[in-house]
């Protein structure tokens, strides 16, 4: 184990650490505007939803580490206290990269990555046309982290209005989560796609108490062959199924083969009983693998 103080490591360093360990990190695509109505545009993947009630993000355009200066678009929301964060998906990643470019102060983001503005309904910073999701938003606070460069400056905001393309929604009007085809921040250049091949389901446990991997009886906890993943689900059970309900699986096919081929082997029995329930639970199938297990 690499164990490291922070005190020990450059700021930059420290940040590479990080960045790659606290990843991916969702993106919001920020448009501000000055005083003078100059307005601009710039990713932040430091970002995340905070509260629902009242609705609060919070970003943090950092101070420059290599010159310790503050961006403009922490300077913009200091003199104007409004935004629009715009989520940013697969199709609109690189030209977002191309505006996180450090242009002058005043030159307008959607014009040199090429977005199309929108007229905003309640803040003065336009949306972006292209993203998938735009929230417009007022700056309720802002909390610097520090004076010296990397430090943060927390820009908290509140969701007033939230418009979204009808095209990622799904039939109930909710947005679909393969559809939105989100991008995300990881260390250095890795970027990664939310899609279709990478989504999976975890169960919320909000409704049930499951009976936690300290009751799982001790010979499959220790199993050599379930993994931690599989326990978790196991774990995550109300009850064990009843004795009734166990005799009855004693039917299934793949079951019956495995008790029939090791009869008087326990260990073989107890490893290929760990496998199938593996399968099981792969399938999603929890109770059939405790019955497995159970038999
Ligand atoms: C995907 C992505 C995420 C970024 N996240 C952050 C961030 O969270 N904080 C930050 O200070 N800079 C971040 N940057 C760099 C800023 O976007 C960049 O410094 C930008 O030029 C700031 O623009 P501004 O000075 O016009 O506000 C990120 C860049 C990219 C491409």
């Amino acid at each position: 184990m690499l164990t490291l103080n922070p005190s020990d490591l450059s700021t930059a360093e420290l940040q590479n650490y990080l960045q790659y360990a606290i990843a991916p990190r969702p993106i919001c695509f920020v448009s501000t505007i000055d005083k003078a109505g100059n307005i601009n545009l710039s990713p932040f993947s430091f970002f995340n939803m905070f509260s629902t009630n009242p609705p609060i993000c919070v970003f943090s355009p950092a101070r420059r580490v290599r010159d310790n200066t503050t961006k403009h678009s922490l300077e913009n929301v200091l003199q104007v206290p409004e935004c629009v964060i715009n989520i940013v998906n697969y199709d609109m990643v690189r030209q977002t990269s191309l505006a996180s470019v450090e242009y002058p102060k005043g030159v307008n983001e959607f014009i040199k990555a090429g977005f199309t503005q929108l007229a905003s309904d309640l803040v003065k910073p336009p949306r972006v046309a292209e993203s998938p999701v735009q929230m417009e938003c007022i700056v309720s606070r802002v909390i610097h982290l520090g004076d010296n460069g990397g430090a943060g400056n927390l820009v908290i905001v509140e969701v007033k209005r939230i418009h979204i393309r009808e095209d990622i929604l799904d039939e109930n009007g909710k947005i679909d989560q393969a559809k939105i085809d989100l991008v995300a921040r990881l260390g250095g250049d890795w970027y990664c796609r939310v899609g279709e091949d990478n989504l999976f389901k975890v169960e919320k446990p909000v409704r049930t108490l499951g009976i936690g991997v300290d009751s799982i009886p001790l010979a499959i906890r220790s199993s050599h062959i379930l993994t931690g993943n599989n326990l978790g689900q196991l774990g995550n059970v109300e009850h064990l199924p009843a004795d009734d309900e166990i005799a009855q699986f004693q039917s299934d096919p793949e079951l019956k083969q495995i008790m029939d081929a090791t009869i008087g082997d326990s260990t073989n029995r107890e490893r290929e009983l760990h496998q199938y329930a593996r399968r099981l639970l792969e399938e999603g199938r929890v109770i059939e693998a405790w019955k497995a297990l159970l038999s």
